[in-house]
């Protein structure tokens, strides 16, 4: 039978077991297992026994181009003895129509492997960049005299420097102090003369080991404490820096302007893979970011939307409208496409939300 609820001992051993081969794994994912946790898990159960589940948790994201709210799903497990029935799918479908429910315009998740996601629907959508610093940049990093790892104290102050970004899932000060109590994570802290002015989030359990996936503050404190990690972790020969993607104009002293006029090599990744859950929704936001929204129609034609404007009619199907929203790699084409089909014109579009590693679930 299926369920939805707040993740129960048994759900919470099937994952460790599944995915960690060792109990605790749930003290990674607060926003889910923690006592006061959003998120939910939807699980299979049978004969007292939990065969199949998953957590899900919803995000309002914001972003300079709009906001949007997704629903995100992790940690989805089956026991061994219990696969190939359909119950990951029968998990997975459920979970999406609870988050449906909820108001998420799509469902985002990552995986190692995408072949079981990419058969269900999903697609590669959004935007990031990662940067990757070779230890040879260490001598030219400013000197970390006044870094130190983080105490439980700092979190308001490191809470408050992660609401600075543009671009970020809207998250409680608890939730953030309970994400970096999380285990396998080294975060630290730059102090300035005001107080705590950066920090860097490397690692999160078992995963992320060498790379700096959630950071916040002044651009030359954070070098202060990415040249620490190097110190801290000297088998680190590469430092990878997540960050959300930007476009070339952007601001020149944010700490990616700086890595890229640093010659830091980067590559453009992908934020998750995701799927449509409410077309509605996507047809708002369409709308919302269309020049001229009263010459703006839809209509549904089988399996197809309809997108029409002064110049013509353009189908789409529901990957396409998500597509159109949260391009990969925030590439245009489509949306050119479109806007060519139609006259219509979507400047603010496509929308580049970015959610930092102490999100993922
Ligand atoms: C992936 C997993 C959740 C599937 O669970 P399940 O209950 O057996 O899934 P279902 O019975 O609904 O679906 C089985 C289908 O998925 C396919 N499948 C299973 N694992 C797959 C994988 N890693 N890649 C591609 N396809 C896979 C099966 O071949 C089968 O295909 P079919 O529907 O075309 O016959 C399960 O194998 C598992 O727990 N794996 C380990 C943990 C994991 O990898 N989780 C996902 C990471 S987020």
């Amino acid at each position: 039978m299926l369920e939805v609820g707040r993740a129960a001992p048994a759900v919470r051993e099937l994952m460790s077991e599944v995915l960690r081969g060792k109990p605790g794994f749930e003290h990674e994912y607060p926003t889910v297992f923690g006592d006061r946790a959003r998120g939910r898990v939807v699980s299979w159960n049978e004969d007292g026994r939990t065969d199949s589940a998953c957590a899900i948790l919803v995000r309002d994201l914001r972003c300079p181009e709009g906001s949007a709210r997704l629903g995100l799903i992790g940690s989805v497990a089956t026991a061994e003895a219990q696969r190939g029935r359909g119950l990951a799918t029968r998990v997975l479908e459920r979970a999406e129509s609870e988050l449906a429910a909820r108001g998420c315009l799509a469902s985002l998740l990552w995986a190692d492997d995408e072949a079981f996601y990419t058969a269900r629907g999903y697609t590669r959508v959004g935007a990031e960049e990662d940067f990757m610093l070779d230890r040879v940049l260490r001598p030219y990093l400013p000197t970390p005299r006044s870094v130190r790892p983080a105490r439980a104290t700092d979190a308001a102050a490191i809470h408050r420097l992660y609401r600075q970004h543009e671009r970020r899932a809207l998250r409680s000060r608890r939730e953030t102090a309970e994400l970096l109590a999380g285990p396998g994570m080294r975060v630290l802290v730059h102090g300035g003369p005001r107080g705590v002015d950066a920090y860097t989030c490397l690692g999160r359990g078992g995963d992320l080991s060498a790379v700096v996936h959630e950071w916040g503050g002044e651009t030359e404190a954070l070098l202060a404490c990415i040249a620490a990690n190097f110190d801290e972790r000297q088998s680190i020969e590469t430092l990878f820096v997540m960050a959300p993607l930007e476009t070339a104009d952007a601001d020149a002293r944010s700490l990616p302007g700086r890595l890229r006029e640093a010659g830091i090599p980067s590559a453009p990744g992908i934020l998750a893979l995701g799927r449509l859950l409410r077309p509605d929704l996507a047809l708002t936001a369409l709308r919302r970011a269309c020049e001229t929204p009263q010459s703006f129609g839809t209509t549904r034609h089988g399996e197809c939307w309809m997108l029409c404007g002064p110049a013509g009619t353009a189908a789409a199907s529901d990957a396409e409208l998500l597509t159109f929203l949260l391009a990969p790699r925030a590439d245009r084409t489509a949306l050119l496409q479109l806007e060519g089909r139609t006259g219509l014109a979507f400047p603010r579009l496509p929308l580049r939300p970015f959610l930092w590693g102490l999100d993922s679930i």
